[in-house]
């Protein structure tokens, strides 16, 4: 095991860095559902790792490929070169998408998906004579990674407020969370489908032909699990349709199971026009996204005339020889091997055991989808996350990690789960957050 000199060079994302440093957690090794700590503790993950290991940790098919893949080739170059693995992976993820998103746009994370699908938007659009569409539409509350365009689309303040002009030309959508009215619905409240009508105001009001774009998260999970209302969806996907508006779908926490099928789309039996993906898409293992296309919109770039590169965008690691391998190993467990549909059974009885947690201290909202739920604390005097931050750490203390943000655990157990899993998860979380004042 490296002995780290100490924790200062180390500049940790989205963490309390101080806080951290002076009481590090650190994991040393994992199988299955468990980490084991520095310490030898073992610490159940209800977190899938950060909503991306959903197989389970060190599944030993995913660490088998990426073994003998890493003895095989290292490393090809993307651009003008390629390797088979990076085109059986984007086969394999291709037949899994719905419908006619049959073409596939390797990233190396989630933010770089998002990336490339509003650029592949834009681009479109050109192509087909309509340069005016340049407006994006993202949502309040939505979380679409850490990059330029994945901020000006996202709606979360801290993370845009020190990074502004931005993006010109983005709106938003307003958030669908109503606790006042949809306060511990299970699964998708009744109200709220007329949240989705503002787009047709948008419509109105910028002019339907300057709209590129709207992308959202098809369930929320980073701005703290909100759950869509009744036929929400539905209608993004018609009035978007009616207005010639590109629908970008962020499946990059929905897809992989984790809200009940291979992706949210097919769940709410939509097709977007673009649908971005990562975690799940290795489990977790090594760096990777991508971008389902829909064969119009491919076509419209690829025409079958060598017209030279088609579109000016990638990354030295696109679809990178161990990525696609890990890719293709995590595609085995779970479209093959039936993990996404055996873990379909666990979904009502996690629906129960989190709204079990109804009663704890100081909790005033509980929502939940497929694996993923949500449990709001009310914030404590000394600010928004005191509270919830000490819950998380207690429970860590107690043997289940978490992930809070804000005032709201968000839940994602791996799909490998039993029972007394969620059991445990739910136990643990009902004492942290009532010995949390
Ligand atoms: C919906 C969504 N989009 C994009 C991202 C960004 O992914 P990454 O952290 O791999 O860049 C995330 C990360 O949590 C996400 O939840």
């Amino acid at each position: 095991m490296p002995d780290p000199r100490d924790f200062n060079a180390y500049w940790m994302p989205f963490t309390a860095n101080a806080q951290f440093k002076s009481v590090p957690r650190l994991f040393a090794s994992a199988a299955g559902v468990y980490y084991t700590t520095d310490d030898g503790r073992q610490v159940l993950d209800a977190a899938s790792g950060l909503w991306c290991t959903n197989a389970g940790h060190c599944h030993p098919k995913i660490v088998e490929a990426i073994r003998t893949a890493a003895g095989e080739l290292d490393y090809a170059p993307s651009f003008q070169a390629g390797h088979p693995r990076a085109f059986a992976l984007a086969d394999r993820v291709a037949d899994m998408l719905p419908g006619t998103l049959d073409h596939v746009f390797f990233t190396n994370s989630g933010s770089e998906a998002v990336e490339s699908a509003l650029k592949i938007a834009l681009a479109y659009h050109r192509r087909n004579d309509e340069a005016s569409r340049t407006r994006l539409i993202g949502r309040v509350r939505g979380y679409h990674g850490t990059n330029f365009g994945g901020i000006s689309v996202g709606g979360l303040v801290n993370n845009r407020k020190d990074y502004t002009p931005l993006l010109p030309g983005v709106d938003h959508l307003p958030d669908m969370l109503n606790i006042s009215e949809n306060a511990f619905t299970k699964g998708q409240p009744e109200q709220g489908v007329d949240l989705a009508d503002v787009l047709e105001e948008m419509v109105a009001l910028h002019g339907g032909e300057t709209i590129a774009a709207v992308v959202v998260e098809p369930v929320i999970g980073s701005g703290g699990v909100v759950i869509p209302p009744l036929g929400y969806n539905e209608r993004l996907r018609e009035i978007t349709r009616e207005h010639g508006i590109l629908l970008i779908f962020d499946e990059v926490i929905n897809a992989f199971g984790r809200c009940g099928g291979p992706t949210a789309a097919e769940v709410f039996n939509l097709e977007p026009d673009l649908i971005c993906i990562a975690k799940g898409l290795t489990n977790g293992s090594v760096p990777m996204g991508a971008v389902g296309v829909q064969r119009d919109i491919y076509e419209r770039f690829v025409t079958g005339e060598d017209i030279g590169i088609e579109f000016f965008h990638g990354y030295t690691y696109s679809g990178h020889p161990l990525a696609a391998a890990a890719g293709e190993a995590a595609m085995d467990v779970f479209m093959e091997d039936g993990l996404i549909a055996e873990s379909q059974s666990l979904i009502s009885y996690f629906e129960e055991a989190v709204h079990g947690l109804k009663g704890c201290a100081n909790v005033i909202d509980i929502r939940n989808f497929g694996l993923m739920a949500g449990v709001e604390l009310a914030p404590c005097e000394d600010g928004v996350g005191k509270r919830g931050f000490e819950a998380f750490l207690k429970a860590y203390e107690n043997g289940v990690f978490f992930r809070v943000s804000g005032d709201v655990f968000q839940l994602s157990p791996p799909l490998i789960c039993d029972r007394h899993h969620i059991d445990t998860m739910m136990e643990v979380l009902g004492e942290a957050i009532n010995a949390t004042v």
